[in-house]
């Protein structure tokens, strides 16, 4: 699903990859494209088609783009781009928000911290997408007295954590086997229940897993002072929301960054997925061909990795990712200096594939 804005830019390089695999390793996947956000509006008056959202359930990954743009600025709450996206969400209970902080070598002067601070770092955010603050009940702004008082709700159930968890041990497997979960449990009580609840999921079935736990405050702290501590981070949804984007600033530009929210199994034993940059529509530099779409291809590169037990052509097209960027080529958004000239969309794409030709 591209979407709006620079959303099918990028996807337009996502399907070089793709080609390329089924050219060069025999690796073939069924696709259709479908319409979701403003570009599904404006064809049904909705943000996302009942259809769309049955050929999302049905298939074995979603690939989108990004969705929003000021020309639907107006249009009613019910109706806005985003809506769809939130619907795609909800609909197919993507409890399991995986956000990599990863430097590229390349990239390590771009970050706002030394280069020692961050270089190689690789470390993924595991964010409960579902529950807490922002969905809790009772919620809302209510007169009390004189004045108002505004309600969240921080409320998570023990199968709501026992899930999430879950999900950051299989992915600490797939990698350095390690997990740091971050609540505030010398505050809040949904935090003790959560540490408990990791814990007792943790001696249950992930022992092989080392697991430790840190208040997210202080997370926040080590984050940005020694990053390279972590492997996998376990968090719930408010703070995962805000660690999350503190630990992708450490690696530089939104253009560069992947993301992927998981379900549960579907019958085929993979996990419902959606696979998306984190960044959104920009309509302020769409059409240009400025765009950089790396962050659809990574966010792909997961999807193999993820989805498709495909770690090994994941792995290629990092690697191609990397050695792109250690020859120089930089989009708009990833220059650094004075007189550095800037690669388009098209051309970023097309080094991409170079670079992934040049590993056979
Ligand atoms: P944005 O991520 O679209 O853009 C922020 C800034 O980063 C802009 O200056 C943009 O040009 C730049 N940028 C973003 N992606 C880039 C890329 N791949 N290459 C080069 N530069 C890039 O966020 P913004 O401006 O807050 O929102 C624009 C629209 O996107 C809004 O309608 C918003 O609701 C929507 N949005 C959608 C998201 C999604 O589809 N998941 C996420 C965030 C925003
Ligand atoms: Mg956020």
């Amino acid at each position: 699903m591209p979407g709006d804005g620079i959303g099918p830019e990028v996807m337009t390089e996502v399907r070089k990859v793709i080609a390329w695999l089924a050219e060069h390793r025999d690796v073939h996947f069924d696709v259709s494209e479908d319409l979701v956000g403003g570009a599904a509006y404006d064809v049904h008056g909705v943000p996302l088609h009942d259809d769309t959202m049955a050929k999302a359930q049905a298939a074995d990954a979603v690939l989108l783009g990004a969705v929003g743009g000021p020309k639907y600025d107006t249009l009613d709450f019910s109706l806005k781009p985003e809506r769809g996206l939130l619907r795609l969400r909800k609909e197919m209970d993507l409890f399991a928000n995986l956000r990599p902080a990863q430097c590229f070598d390349a990239l390590a002067d771009f970050s706002s911290l030394k280069r020692d601070v961050v270089a190689g770092l690789d470390i993924v955010i595991v964010r409960e997408l579902t529950s807490g603050s922002y969905f809790g009940e009772p919620r809302g702004i209510f007169k009390e007295g004189n004045e108002r008082v505004g309600i969240n709700t921080h409320r998570y159930t023990e199968s709501e954590i026992e899930r999430a968890a879950r999900a950051a041990f299989e992915l600490a497997r797939r990698r350095s086997n390690r997990v740091c979960s971050m609540e505030k449990a010398n505050v809040m009580e949904a935090g003790v229940l959560w540490r408990d609840v990791v814990t007792e999921v943790h001696q249950a079935d992930y022992a092989d897993v080392e697991l430790s736990h840190m208040y997210a405050d202080n997370g926040a702290m080590q984050l940005v002072r020694a990053p390279k501590q972590f492997d996998v981070i376990l968090t719930d949804n408010l703070f995962g929301d805000i660690l999350s984007d503190c630990a992708a600033m450490l690696t530089g530009s939104l253009g560069m960054l992947p993301s992927a929210s998981l379900g549960a199994p579907m019958e085929n034993g993979r996990p419902k997925a959606l696979y998306e940059p984190v960044h959104g529509s920009a309509p302020d530099i769409a059409g240009q061909g400025k765009a950089n779409p790396t962050a659809c291809v990574l966010s792909f590169a997961m999807a193999l990795r993820y989805s498709f037990d495909l770690g090994a052509e994941a792995t290629r097209i990092e690697t191609a990712v990397e050695k792109v960027l250690a020859d120089g080529v930089r989009t708009a958004d990833l220059l650094q200096a004075e007189g550095d000239t800037a690669v388009s969309t098209t051309q970023m794409g097309d080094a991409i594939v170079a670079a992934l030709t040049a590993s056979l």
